[in-house]
């Protein structure tokens, strides 16, 4: 049977419940296992509840899941925000005594203490060791191996000196001895012994997409940090270097957009990403992109919003703003990610669109895949397909040369600065075909159509929609972004149930993909669209473009969908149809 084993972490921001989950994910993938984390903090440096979840397995993990098997609570608010989940067959293990709560006895759940404050603040005298000595008791308690969580401690806090080294190694012993002394295991878990490494290679969601950009050819990033965009940045800014790119942190989002138009018009591959209120601010220079056909890619890492919102939360809310965001006509492409593989392959993708079809892309991702770290199959770099912009390359005839020439496929040869004949005006202003500024009726008309033109092919030109499930299933679950991945896991267990289930992943979002939903609806009964907004936005969108009246799920709480909640949402569908007679 495959290993399946989910351990969550939780306590207070500041009590390094973070490190604690990354500690235990590099235990695991140097076990040779797949993971995939899920971690949720709030948006102050300290305090506030804090989670980090770890789900590990001998084969690919589908989504975060629905629970834990083993809880690790730091504090009393830990518990009682966890206590709904602990179930029998659950194992908890919590501070105390002496520490802010005395957990209640739950029939099958097995508890084991462990006096991690008094320990850390008492007997070692550094508070700030307590995550290290709830770690030493869960490599006690389920055989995590301590090497692994040492070399980990060495890693993380060398730049902090040998001294912190040492006392998080003695505070690792001391959570082991305790419970070694202490307690006799009475649980079923352990921690998968390795296993042959494979060829993957572990990312965090935000990574894949600075490592993605790189592959693309993009050599040039501005950017305004904001959360949870920043550390695609932070990643950046060392990996650019080595292809004699560059970083520029610009004034504030305005800035940062305007400097990536300015790049791409000069024939520099670049992007900048951001978050919601990122997105607002650049919404006025998505236009001069689209007007002067400037190939542009912006990563929006969603949050919590409206406003400052959630900014360390989940949402799935920018859907509208990205598809229909900027004054007048903006023709732009709207991708969204599942996973970390996903959000390299998609970033790469979202370059290879851009300067195809020379418009805005949009590749959405969010807070909690921002951090989600995955393990991905090596990418071979040498057979990802790139596309460069058509281009005037070298000197052209100046009498011939018409950058914004109406072609059939609305899209035309650029014109590069320093390329002989190819000089033309980028301007925001309306124009001809060759630039200049115009304002006739036949000039408006037929320019709007060449720049929306590009949006007809799209369907046809990106890869076909995976669909998966029964033929003639009785639902059919569409959904976009990291909610996928549980709309994954949901179908596995429905039909496992024996129910008629389908589902499709578009990635595409906007243009919609018209014939694939509406060829995937005609081959269900009901479709149903969960998504982690409260206005049903995609749903909205198929309903403004297709004949399909979609089923909303909708969620708006700063935490993804479980799967258990799709899979309930269809069960009950099935049932409210079967109750409908024929
Ligand atoms: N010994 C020494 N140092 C330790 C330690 C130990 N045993 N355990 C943790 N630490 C350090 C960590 O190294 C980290 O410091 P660093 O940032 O210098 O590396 C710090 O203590 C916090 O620990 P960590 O495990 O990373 O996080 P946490 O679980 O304590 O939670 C956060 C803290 C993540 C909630 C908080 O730091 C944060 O980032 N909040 C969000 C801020 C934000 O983005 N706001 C939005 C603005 S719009």
């Amino acid at each position: 049977m495959a290993i399946d084993l989910t351990i969550t972490i939780a306590g207070e921001g500041g009590e390094g419940v973070i490190s604690s989950g990354d500690f235990l994910m590099q235990a695991a993938t140097r076990a040779g296992m797949e993971v995939v984390t899920f971690k949720s903090f709030p948006s102050e440096i300290k305090g506030g509840y804090a989670l980090s979840q770890l789900r590990i397995s001998d084969e690919k993990i589908l989504s975060q899941g629905d629970g834990f098997n083993i809880l690790v609570a730091f504090n009393g608010e830990a518990y009682s925000i966890n206590k709904p989940l602990l179930t029998p067959g659950t194992v908890l293990v919590w501070d105390g005594p002496h520490g802010d709560f005395e957990p209640e006895a739950i029939p099958g759940v097995t508890m084991y203490n462990v006096p991690m404050t008094h320990i850390s603040k008492q007997e070692l005298k550094n508070p700030i060791a307590k995550n290290m000595v709830a770690m030493g008791s869960v490599a006690g308690l389920f055989g995590v191996p301590m090497d692994s969580l040492k070399a980990s401690v060495a890693a993380k806090f060398k730049r902090k000196g040998q001294e912190v080294i040492d006392f998080n190694y003695a505070a690792l012993q001391a959570g082991y001895d305790y419970v070694k002394q202490n307690h006799k295991k009475t649980d079923p878990f352990t921690f998968p012994p390795a296993r042959p490494a494979k060829d993957v290679i572990t990312l965090e969601g935000n990574q894949a997409i600075a490592l993605g950009a790189v592959v693309a050819g993009c050599r040039f990033y501005p950017v305004y940090p904001i959360t949870p965009a920043t550390s695609v940045g932070n990643y950046l800014s060392e990996l650019i270097l080595k292809v004699n790119g560059f970083v520029y942190q610009t004034e504030d989002e305005i800035a940062a957009i305007a400097a990536a138009i300015g790049a791409s018009y000069v024939g520099i591959k670049s992007f900048t990403a951001t978050s919601g209120p990122g997105v607002s601010l650049m919404t006025e220079l998505l236009g001069l992109a689209a007007m002067a056909e400037i190939p542009l890619v912006i990563v929006d890492v969603q949050r919590g919003g409206p406003s400052t919102g959630m900014p360390t939360k989940h949402e799935q809310s920018d859907l509208f703003i990205t598809a229909h965001g900027g004054h007048g006509d903006v023709p732009k492409i709207v991708l969204a990610a599942a996973d970390v593989e996903e959000c390299f392959y998609l970033t790469i993708e979202a370059f290879n669109l851009a300067e195809k079809y020379q418009i805005p892309v949009f590749l959405l991702s969010d807070a909690s895949l921002s951090l989600r770290v995955e393990a991905i199959k090596r990418p071979d770099i040498k057979s990802i397909r790139i596309v460069n912009r058509d281009a005037a390359r070298s000197a052209v005839d100046p009498k011939e040369f018409m950058r914004y020439k109406n072609t059939p496929s609305g899209i035309s040869t650029m014109g590069v600065p320093g390329v002989p004949g190819s000089a033309y005006a980028a301007t925001g202003l309306e124009h001809s075909e060759d630039c200049g500024p115009r304002t006739s009726a036949e000039t408006k008309t037929n320019m709007t159509e060449k720049r929306w033109r590009k949006l007809d092919r799209i369907e046809e030109e990106t890869s076909p929609i995976e669909r998966e499930g029964d033929a003639d299933a009785d639902v059919g679950i569409i959904s976009w972004g990291l909610t996928q991945t549980m709309v994954r896991e949901a179908v596995v267990r429905l039909r496992k149930k024996g129910h008629k289930v389908a589902a499709l992943y578009p990635k595409v979002l906007w243009p919609v993909p018209v014939r694939q939903i509406e060829a995937f609806a005609a081959s269900v009964k009901t479709v149903l669209v969960p998504e982690a907004n409260v206005q049903g936005q995609f749903a909205e969108l198929i309903r403004s473009k297709t004949s399909v009246v979609p089923v909303k799920q909708t969620l708006y709480r700063g935490e993804p969908f479980l799967p258990k909640e799709i899979e309930a949402k269809v069960e009950e569908l099935i049932n409210a149809n079967a109750a409908v007679p024929a």
